[in-house]
């Protein structure tokens, strides 16, 4: 079955409850309306009602059956300003707590909190910094995820090929922990996505064939990793051939598990896993699905401003699954 057949599948029926900031925007509400006509989700609209329904009549969308919710009429929005104070402990006051939900990022992040909703999607007009920090500051991490992180699932030729690229989109720098905490959550998401994972740590180095503190850096993270999560098959540090490649991998780290074969592929910074993606993406024809963020308690997926109506439903439908998984 082809990948997202299979997670329409896992979640059709389910009423898992997504909440759309963006309510406005004519690319979320076409995605919304086939999400909630296919049984997918049950999507909540965040804005005014009647600037919402001006411009689905606009489009031609009907929006019958879809809940719009407003932060400036909300009922509980007393409920949720206490909430929001408690959770930011001492870090906002309930006159800044009230001025900032009015957002509807803040809003909308606050009700997957509370547990109103399951999962958050936004970021098709809003930017990667005010769609996640919501997240950051109120979800929060998973114990033991100290940074959420950002994994590309790869596809090409009607699914055959399926790869998972991370961290390309949320630590500019990492150190050894936080890489290894990446490689751990990487595994746990291919899995999500019916990948069996064999993760490499990527360096310009193959297994001390050049010596650097960056190298030092991925070599250490693959120490840590390996402890934190046995269960799986991580190496590292590898360069990209000897991680993908048999032939080079046997040259280069031929007792491997990984090597030749990896499936997962950790990037050693923020901007050579950006670049690495967007070139197999551009060179290599690959389909780019994400940012998948990783690590979070309940699942927020970060739209690029960029999205066509139909990334926007594939990322629901994955921000559902993660949903679901939790
Ligand atoms: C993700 C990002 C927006 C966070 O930036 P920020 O809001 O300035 O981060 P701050 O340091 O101010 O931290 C805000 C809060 O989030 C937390 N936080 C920051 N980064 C985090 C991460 N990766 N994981 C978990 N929590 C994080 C901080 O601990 C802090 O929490 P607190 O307020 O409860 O103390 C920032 O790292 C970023 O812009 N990354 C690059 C994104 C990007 O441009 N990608 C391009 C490709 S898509």
């Amino acid at each position: 079955m082809e990948l997202f057949d299979s997670l329409k599948s896992k979640i059709k029926g389910k009423d898992l409850r997504i909440v759309f900031p963006e309510a406005k925007d004519e690319r979320i509400l076409g995605a919304v309306v086939r999400l909630y006509h296919d049984d997918l989700l049950t999507p909540i609209l965040i804005g005014d009602k009647d600037e919402v329904l001006t411009v689905a009549k606009e489009h031609g969308f009907d929006l019958t059956g879809i809940d719009i919710m407003n932060p400036n009429t909300y009922d509980k929005y007393d409920e949720m300003v206490e909430a929001f104070v408690e959770r930011r402990k001492g870090k906002a006051t309930e006159e800044q707590a009230r001025e900032q939900l009015r957002d509807v990022n803040y809003f909308g992040t606050m009700l997957v909190y509370m547990d109103k909703a399951d999962g958050l999607v936004s970021g098709a007009i809003h930017s990667t910094s005010e769609t996640v920090r919501p997240a950051l500051q109120i979800i929060k991490t998973r114990p033991g995820v100290s940074r959420t992180s950002g994994a590309f699932i790869m596809l090409r030729g009607r699914d055959q090929e399926k790869y998972v690229f991370s961290d390309c989109a949320i630590n500019p720098n990492p150190d050894a922990q936080v890489l290894a905490e990446i490689a751990v959550e990487s595994a746990r998401t291919a899995k999500m996505f019916g990948i069996d994972p064999k993760v490499a740590l990527l360096s310009f180095s193959s297994r001390g064939s050049a010596q650097s503190p960056e190298v030092d850096k991925v070599r250490e993270a693959t120490r840590i990793a390996q402890e934190m999560a046995p269960e799986f098959e991580i190496d590292g540090e590898l360069q990209f051939d000897a991680a993908f490649v048999s032939s080079v991998a046997k040259q280069k780290a031929p007792d491997s598990k990984v090597a030749g074969q990896a499936t997962v592929f950790v990037f050693p910074e923020l901007q050579s896993g950006n670049i690495g993606y967007k070139i197999a993406q551009r060179l290599g024809n690959f389909e780019a699905v994400g940012p998948i963020l990783q690590g979070l308690n309940k699942p927020v997926s970060d739209l690029s401003r960029g999205s066509i109506e139909e990334d926007v439903y594939k990322t629901a439908i994955i921000t559902a699954n993660q949903a679901l998984q939790n």
